[in-house]
């Protein structure tokens, strides 16, 4: 039974305020979680109130439901209390982001009760054989750094990799190849909100580097190493003009021409993954790009889909995008995201489980990959917020071993 729930605010890695949530139970036992935040956020994403008054309504909508009432083991029941306290469809009346701070914290204070990981808490007994595959963000524009590329990641994706420690320092090799190159053809580099490079050139000039890096990194650990993207296309869609716009090589691209030089990229640089290539409420777009190269790449929608079931109904009835990113504080309870990743993997759809720009020292994405044998997870590739996660994945392999 839930005793307690404090809330508190603390720093994100951006030094913004975020939201953190101590759950303390009978028998001793103690959960703290914190939300992340995004900055290039999904038009249908649940709602994230500043920390302050989203701790004030949780502590008058949310704690005293859940205090005396809830068991934390019963997952389903304390995120159906944080739903019936908020009373909205989009968690605008206490937070997402108290809301999934308090539904993270219930986990892991459910675990420490059981002495269980959290993973094997979510995921059951059988649950930790299979590890999802890191893909690291090595440079990065759009909404995480000024003056960068357009495109906002270049993902290194170690599809080869032979264990999760390997693929984690393959992916930490092509950043560190990529500030070599960078560094080579003159444009050293500072970093973006999620450690990534941020250098000021255009998206054809990085295309070239990381394409260089990742095959130098593949030939040195000698597995593959893929490249992949999150394009973030609803941040270059002009609605007016209904074209994307790149500023860093003055070029304005309609739907058909997005779709084309999505597809002519996936061809050139034979692209493994490719998040948000269009804009978040074109299922058609999206669909058309799915036909076209869906057999040789994962299409994956993030602010598609915002790890909504509905959303990603509707997606797979259309034939939108093969992949789901999935953030819990998109959608507000740790429930809904793992009834988005069942929905994504019975209908074929590879789930990757991730991180938000701004984040903490927060491990709950780990574990929740591993839990529901997502073949992925997007959490960077260094950084403290960042390392926090690879590093517990590591720690959950060599546990399991
Ligand atoms: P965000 O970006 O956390 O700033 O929304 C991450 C992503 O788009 O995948
Ligand atoms: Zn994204």
């Amino acid at each position: 039974l839930v005793t307690d729930v404090s809330l508190r605010k603390i720093l994100d890695s951006r030094g913004n305020p975020t939201v953190e949530a101590d759950v303390h139970t009978e028998r001793s036992g103690f959960g703290r979680a914190a939300a992340p935040s995004g900055a290039s956020t999904g038009e249908y994403e649940a709602v994230e109130r500043p920390p302050g008054e989203a701790i004030a309504a949780a502590r008058e909508h949310a704690v005293p439901r859940l205090v005396g009432n809830a068991y934390a083991g019963d997952q389903r029941e304390i995120d159906a209390i944080l739903r019936g306290a908020d009373g909205t469809d989009d968690f605008s009346e206490i937070g997402a982001n108290s809301a999934v701070a308090i539904s993270m914290a219930a986990a892991k204070a459910a675990s420490d009760v059981l002495g269980a990981p959290l993973f094997q808490h979510l995921g059951g007994t059988f649950r930790g054989e299979n590890f999802p595959i890191p893909l690291g963000n090595v440079v990065g524009g759009g909404e995480h750094a000024a003056d960068a590329t357009d495109i906002q990641e270049f993902l290194s994706a170690p599809v080869g990799a032979p264990s999760v420690s390997e693929a984690v320092f393959a992916n930490a090799a092509v950043h560190a190849a990529v500030a070599d190159l960078l560094e080579e053809r003159g444009h050293p580099s500072g970093k973006g909100d999620e450690g990534a490079w941020a250098p000021s050139i255009d998206d054809e000039a990085a295309f070239e580097i990381v394409a260089e890096a990742v095959e130098l990194v593949s030939d040195d650990v000698g597995f593959e190493i893929g490249f992949g993207l999150d394009v973030a296309a609803a941040e270059m869609y002009d609605a007016d003009s209904e074209t994307y716009e790149y500023e860093s090589e003055g070029i304005s691209r309609d739907t058909d021409e997005q779709i084309e030089y999505i597809a002519d990229l996936v061809r050139e640089y034979d692209l493994v993954y490719v998040e948000d290539p269009l804009d978040e409420n074109d299922y058609d777009a999206f669909a058309e790009l799915t036909e076209e190269v869906g057999d040789r790449t994962l299409v994956c929608g993030d602010d598609l889909f915002v790890t909504n079931t509905e959303r990603l109904t509707e997606g797979i009835d259309r034939g939108a995008a093969n992949s789901i990113l999935v953030k819990p504080n998109q959608i507000g309870t740790l429930t809904e995201a793992f009834d988005a990743i069942e929905l994504a993997t019975e209908n074929g759809y590879d789930a990757v489980v991730s991180h938000r720009s701004g984040e903490t020292e927060d491990t709950t994405i780990a574990h929740l990959a591993v839990a529901t044998d997502a073949p992925f997870i997007k959490t960077g590739a260094v950084g403290g917020e960042r390392t926090a996660k690879l590093n517990e994945l590591i720690r959950i392999a060599d546990d399991a071993t």
